[in-house]
């Protein structure tokens, strides 16, 4: 039997470039490898969308139809909707029993989150509560491995955690203990030097975008500070235009990316000039992916993909339920 993937993402929005590189990228090498099972993770949203909630469901299809297009294939891939998967809501009711309220609110992750919202002290119960539910997530299936970004790394610890609290009742291994597997470059900075991207910052590049929309995004790069005339001698490391270059390029494009860094540390090369390159090397990547999306942006196709995963993984999700109620006596 395949080892298996659960991984996902929360539906707040458009997916872009960093998304690819955390973890998307990791996604589609591993599809054969392993059963796949991806969560839109719907409900997570309410924890930040509960004033209007009503625009959830839209970016469910478009962070849906973003794995399709990045080369998920449906008929490998389950994919499922948080919502559609009540067993998940009810481990997570019973998880919730063993993780202390202090534990919750020490997850670094859900500190830095409610110091960047600024949320102070007007986060939701259930914003604390949402590792317990990512642990259902990740459990219902059983999974091994868990492809995330490196902002998740906290919420599979929460879930080793509780896997082992699980087990240490059953006195057995009733759970694998999930890996997480980080991307090779496990955060993009932001197109302006900002080591986070996200929508709201105005520095991401959406998978997806039109050849004008890379050129607009890459011209406007931010590159090294210091640096006022090509021929001053460039800062290569921490630039994101050379970490751009790094994370998208393909084998043919080593040789170029060599002689550019070269050059710039020389102050023999225009930023213009490695941008442009940069603004090919993305847009490569980028064509296949457009393509795909064409293919896939049919509401009723999404729908299908979406309930035919959701219903596999419902069956696997009732299973295991049925475990953690053994294990805690709940058999009537
Ligand atoms: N919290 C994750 C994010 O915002 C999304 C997510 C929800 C997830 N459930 C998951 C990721 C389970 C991995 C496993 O990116």
């Amino acid at each position: 039997m395949k080892k298996r993937i659960l991984t996902g993402d929360t539906p707040t929005g458009k997916l872009h470039i960093g998304h690819y590189v955390g973890t998307l990228k990791n996604r589609v090498a591993l599809q054969d490898e392993y059963e796949e099972f991806i969560i839109l993770a719907d409900t997570h949203a309410l924890s930040t969308l509960s004033g209007n909630p009503r625009v959830i469901q839209g970016h469910t299809l478009s962070v849906l139809l973003a794995n399709l297009a990045v080369g998920l294939d449906p008929e490998k891939v389950h994919f499922f909707a948080e919502s559609l998967i009540p067993e998940i809501y009810e481990m997570a009711a019973i998880f919730s029993m063993y993780v202390s309220h202090n534990r919750a609110l020490r997850n670094p992750t859900v500190k830095d989150e409610i110091t960047m919202k600024g949320l102070g002290d007007r986060f939701s119960l259930g914003f604390v509560n949402y590792p317990i539910f990512q642990a259902a997530d990740i459990l219902c299936v059983k999974a091994d491995l868990v492809p995330v970004g490196k902002d998740q790394e906290a919420h599979i610890e929460q879930t080793r955690e509780l896997a082992r609290e699980m087990n240490r009742i059953a006195g057995s291994e009733v759970f694998p203990e999930p890996e997480g597997l980080i991307g090779e470059i496990g955060k993009l900075v932001g197109t302006d030097g900002n080591p986070k991207m996200g929508k709201s910052l105005g520095n991401t590049i959406y998978l997806g975008a039109t050849t004008d929309e890379i050129k607009e995004k890459v011209m406007s790069m931010y590159t090294d500070p210091n640096r006022i005339h090509a021929s001053d001698p460039g800062k290569v490391e921490g630039n994101p235009v050379f970490i751009y270059l790094d994370a998208f390029k393909t084998p043919e494009d080593e040789e170029q990316i060599a002689q550019f860094k070269q050059a710039y540390t020389q102050g023999h090369v225009g930023d213009v000039e490695v941008k442009t390159y940069l603004v090919g090397v993305l847009d490569r990547f980028m064509a296949p992916i457009r393509e795909r999306m064409e293919k896939y942006n049919n509401e009723k196709l999404l729908l299908e993909i979406l309930h035919a995963g959701s219903k596999t993984t419902q069956g696997e999700a009732q299973k295991n339920l049925e475990e953690v109620k053994k294990i805690i006596g709940f058999v009537y």
